[in-house]
């Protein structure tokens, strides 16, 4: 029985705790399927010892926040921007609506669309200095390092964005951010490359644009095959939110000691980079060239659940079904190969895709493909190196972390993050100076 349904038969939505150390008994209010921690703190041996908390490493079953921005159901495979279904934002919509459904809440009207797409497109310029910091970096620099450095300096550049209690302050910020992360992404691929910067063109969409900067060279325009410029641009709206994943998590966390919003993207950007997040894109690449071929899957796969690795790209903290990113990464690869012929290595993913579904191992687990399992196989075939990958997954996410943001600022239940720990260590030792103990 849910709480609500509770309530309306008459019976209280509470939890009764008996604490067996005391004897004594606790109700605990239950509101939106969740007690509040801080109720489990009033349960206590004496009252000078500290109360009862919870022990939750990884966060796996702790709400941090009360939102309104995504919803997913992990076991039935959904996922929902501000209630829309991700398959019809992917078919229908495109990445700037709904980066502006993100932020506001509520689809644009044609006005506000092209307001904003306007206001986008002309804050994609950065501060000539950016160049010259981006220069700095040594040639083999990866891009997700350059990028969460530069995002991070922006803050530099803008100091009024620690004014994060005005309304229209936020609203300039995240309109540069969502703006500039395709400039400072491109320059990160240009400098590893040796090229010129190229700048924005503000003549072209925002992906489009962004392919410009990319790969322009000597020509005048910088014409993207509109089919390749879709399947990006329905990437990015996949990638655009996704809960209290640990990039988000990183976001709220720094955002929440009320630092300006570069500072607290910089977080979201490193968190995302690590292999077992956003980084798996790129792991996921790597894995199927080591693997090689077809023949070689099978001692892969007893490799993998003899815990010698993981299959990348696989497994999700909150799906237990098909990841619904990963069914339309999926069409958009037949989409993207038709334009580019087909990536060697899909062959490879499919069948090892074939061989995990099958097996007891992965079944068990309920491990199915996630978001990166096949993103990789499109984005080679869109000819960005590995190290790009994340770079275009942290592109995608700005949206969904600043609406997050913005969220949290907005929040009156909110305060700075700050977990409690259960303290393993020494107590009470006594300092022996160096000169003694060396002695
Ligand atoms: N390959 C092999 N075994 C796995 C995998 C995998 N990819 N993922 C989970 N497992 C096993 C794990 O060893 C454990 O087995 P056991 O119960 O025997 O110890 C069980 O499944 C549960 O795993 P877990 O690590 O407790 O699950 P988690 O929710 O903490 O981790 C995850 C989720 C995404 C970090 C993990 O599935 C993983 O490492 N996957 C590979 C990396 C990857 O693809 N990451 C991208 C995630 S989607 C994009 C994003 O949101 O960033």
């Amino acid at each position: 029985m849910t709480d609500v349904s509770a309530a309306a038969a008459g019976q209280a939505a509470s939890l009764t705790v008996r604490d067996n150390r005391t004897g004594t008994e606790y109700d605990l209010p239950i509101v939106d399927g969740t007690i509040k921690a801080a109720d489990l703190g009033k349960i206590r041996t004496a009252d000078d010892e500290p109360g009862l908390a919870v022990y939750d490493p990884g966060f796996v079953n702790t709400a941090s926040c009360r939102s309104a921005v995504t919803y997913i159901d992990g076991e039935k495979g959904i996922l929902e921007y501000r209630g829309y279904p991700i398959e019809q934002l992917a078919e229908k919509s495109n990445f700037l609506e709904v980066a502006y459904l993100l932020i506001h809440g509520e689809l644009p009207t044609k006005a506000e669309y092209e307001a904003w797409v306007h206001e986008i497109t002309y804050h994609t310029f950065v501060h000539e200095n950016v160049k010259g910091f981006m220069h700095g970096f040594r040639y083999d620099a990866h891009p997700m390092g350059m990028l969460m450095a530069s995002v991070g300096a922006l803050s530099t550049f803008y100091p009024d964005a620690r004014n994060i209690d005005d309304p229209d302050n936020r609203h300039m910020q995240i309109v540069r951010m969502i703006a500039k992360m395709p400039t400072l992404g491109a320059w990160a691929f240009r400098h590893a490359q040796g090229k010129p910067f190229i700048y924005p063109d503000n003549e072209l969409s925002y992906t489009e644009n962004f392919l410009s900067m990319l790969f322009r060279m000597s020509e005048q325009k910088f014409a993207a095959d509109p089919r390749l410029a879709k399947a990006l641009d329905v990437l990015l709206i996949l990638h655009a939110d996704h809960e209290q994943n640990c990039s988000t998590n990183a976001v709220r966390s720094v955002g929440s000691s009320q630092v300006d919003p570069y500072s607290a993207v910089a977080a979201g950007i490193g968190a995302l980079y690590g292999p077992l997040h956003g980084g798996a894109n790129e792991a996921v690449l790597r894995m199927l060239k080591r693997i090689g071929t077809k023949e070689n899957i099978p001692a892969f796969i007893e490799g993998v659940k003899n815990g010698n690795e993981r299959l990348m790209g696989f497994g999700h903290r909150v799906y237990k079904n098909y990841d619904p990113r990963a069914k339309l990464i999926k069409k958009a690869c037949d989409d993207v190969f038709e334009v580019t012929g087909v990536n060697p290595l899909l062959e490879i993913a499919q069948e090892l895709e074939k061989i995990a579904l099958e097996d007891e191992y992965f079944v068990k687990r309920k491990l199915y493909p996630n978001v990166d399992f096949y993103s990789g196989l499109i984005y080679e075939a869109l000819q960005f190196p590995p190290e790009m990958f994340t770079v275009l997954f942290a592109i995608g996410r700005t949206p969904g972390w600043l609406a997050q943001w913005n969220e949290l600022i907005q929040d009156k239940e909110q305060k700075i993050a700050r977990p409690k720990q259960i303290y393993t260590g020494d107590r009470t030792l006594t300092f022996v100076p160096a000169e003694e103990r060396w002695a």
